[in-house]
């Protein structure tokens, strides 16, 4: 009995002194949250074989990266065969960098919880049968290049919050059934047509349908037939054209004499006070 407490006290001290306790504590944590995600997937193809949760942290796992903390940084089970659903603790591996799961048959709802992945890079989730919401906590990943989750059955709006990535590089929404405005502004100003295509019912100017309710977009001006001659002022140089200083230009008009170089330009753009 004696030596028991004796042990016990010894094994305090030994956690409590001992430096690398938290990183145990971390790496025990993080293996627990991918061991619970294991426990909630279908794995015809045992790719999850080797992820042992008696391990001291799952970093010898395969299909999962640590850093030197012995911390995750990476979970690769993409074309992996796997179905079931995502775990909520998926949200504590708080250094994932990238989260691999595309073409799979992973169901489900995709969890709030990974909006707390402030380190993530990448999530790609497409090419499986997700369903629900885009979660609107997605737009707290500041630090998120490629988010693609294409081929799914999401539902719902985009959320606005997801235009505050401004490190989005890659965006693919498509072939979903999203609905509601397509935003254009903030971080969705670079993307095109093809990141929202084939959803049911998305509007809003890059989709070339107006949103119900919304004013229509600026009608097309009624058909005239162009002029039968040519626009050379519009051809060689507007104002945004010219590359002789105006200054010069104007030098030339106040002491009465056109010089080469601006005769030139005023030869190619038509009638100079224009561009004065
Ligand atoms: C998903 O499951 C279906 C059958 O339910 C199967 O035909 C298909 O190959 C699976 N897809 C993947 C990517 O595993
Ligand atoms: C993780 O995310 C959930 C839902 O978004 C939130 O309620 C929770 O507080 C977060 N946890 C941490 C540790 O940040
Ligand atoms: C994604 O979905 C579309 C529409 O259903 C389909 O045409 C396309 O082949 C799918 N992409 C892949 C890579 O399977
Ligand atoms: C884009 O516009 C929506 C509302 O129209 C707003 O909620 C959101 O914060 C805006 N995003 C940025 C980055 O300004």
């Amino acid at each position: 009995m004696e030596r028991k407490v004796g042990n016990s006290v010894c094994l305090w001290l030994i956690l409590v002194a001992h430096p690398l306790w938290m990183t145990m504590v971390l790496a025990n944590m993080e293996g627990d949250a991918l061991h619970n995600l294991r426990t909630n997937l279908e794995d015809p193809n045992k790719v999850l074989q080797s992820w042992d949760p008696t391990l001291v942290n799952p970093c010898m796992w395969i299909h999962v990266t640590c850093n030197n903390e012995n911390s995750v940084i990476r979970v690769d089970l993409g074309n992996a065969a796997l179905s079931g659903q995502l775990v909520p603790q998926l949200g504590l591996l708080k250094n994932l960098q990238y989260l691999e799961l595309y073409s799979n048959n992973i169901s489900g709802p995709i969890p709030r919880e990974l909006g707390n992945l402030t380190t993530l890079v990448s999530l790609d989730l497409y090419l499986n049968s997700f369903s629900g919401p885009i979660p609107d906590t997605l737009g707290k990943l500041s630090k998120l290049r490629f988010l693609r989750l294409n081929n799914n059955s999401l539902a719902g709006p985009i959320p606005m919050s997801l235009t505050n990535i401004y490190s989005l590089q890659v965006l693919d929404l498509s072939n979903n059934r999203l609905s509601g405005v397509v935003p254009d502004n903030g971080s969705f100003s670079l993307f095109t047509p093809i990141s929202f295509a084939n959803n049911m019912n998305l509007c809003g100017p890059v989709t070339g349908r107006p949103c119900p309710g919304s004013p229509p977009f600026s009608p097309p001006p009624p058909f005239v037939p162009p002029p039968p001659i040519s626009i050379p002022d519009f051809k060689y140089g507007g104002p945004t054209h010219l590359k002789v200083p105006k200054c010069k230009v104007d030098m030339s008009y106040k002491h009465g004499r056109i010089d080469i170089g601006t005769r030139e330009v005023l030869g190619s753009s038509g009638s100079p006070k224009k561009h004065l």
